[in-house]
């Protein structure tokens, strides 16, 4: 099964991507962890993808694509995978679809999440994630047992670059601006699953299960 999770910065595509992938048991697929580790490791498509990331901005689409179709080319794959951050805008839907055709796939479902602004800079300004294992945190939402420390392996926990709150504002532009009319190309073609991104972790994994018809 391949499930897209679409949704504005900080709704909680990563949080419950992760979760779905235990549940469908293909992998989780980010668009922005890929970059994000090419940036770490000072590559090429990194050198280039970081001056937009800082800035809130979306990466050019041919950079993105190139990372997107290498990963889901790789083994792991075959029997499906969740996307978070990618589509980006309709340009980048119209390359999805015959990239997954040449694999003998396709699109089966895309959640969108509706979670307010205000919510959403919590949400942002209050993450923090391991350096080491990518582990995520909300200092009041989900704070870690030590403080500044990953519960899981006690790597170090940083916040995002672009976690500043005048980037976050470019960011829900860009998202109001470029991806949101994606709800409406998806809706047309029967793949949209609309759910409500408020309330407990729980609570919206429930819904995104029922969305997709999958029994809890
Ligand atoms: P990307 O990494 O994709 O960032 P994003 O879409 O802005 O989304 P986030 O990762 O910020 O949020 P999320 O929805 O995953 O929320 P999370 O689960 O972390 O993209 C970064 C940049 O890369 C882009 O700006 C762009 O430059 C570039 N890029 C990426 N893809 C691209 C593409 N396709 N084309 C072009 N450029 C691209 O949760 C957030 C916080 O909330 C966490 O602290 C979490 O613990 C907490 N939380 C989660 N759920 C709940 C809840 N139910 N209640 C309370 N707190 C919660």
């Amino acid at each position: 099964m391949q499930v897209i999770l679409i949704g504005p910065p900080g709704a909680g595509k990563g949080t419950q991507a992760g979760a779905l992938q235990e549940r469908l048991r293909v992998p989780h697929i980010s668009s922005g962890d890929l970059l994000r580790n090419a940036v770490k490791r000072k590559t090429e498509t990194g050198l280039q993808a970081k001056q937009y990331m800082d800035r809130g901005e979306l990466v050019p689409d041919d950079i993105v694509v190139r990372v997107i179709e290498e990963r889901v080319r790789q083994d792991d794959c075959r029997d499906g995978f969740i996307v978070d951050g990618f589509p980006r805008n309709v340009s980048q839907a119209e390359v999805l679809t015959p990239m997954l055709a040449s694999l003998g796939k396709m699109v089966d479902h895309v959640v969108s999440f509706a979670v307010p602004r205000e919510e959403i800079i919590k949400r942002l300004s209050g993450r923090r994630t391991c350096r080491n294992c990518g582990a995520m945190y909300h200092i009041i939402f989900d704070p870690p047992v030590n403080s500044g420390l990953c519960n899981k392996c006690n790597g170090e926990l940083y916040q995002r670059d672009d976690d500043q709150e005048d980037t976050i504002a470019a960011r829900l532009d860009v998202y109001q601006r470029e991806t949101a009319p994606l709800l409406e190309y998806y809706r047309a073609r029967g793949l949209l699953r609309e759910v409500n991104g408020i309330g407990s972790r729980e609570q919206i994994f429930e819904r995104i299960l029922g969305a997709l018809a999958l029994t809890p």
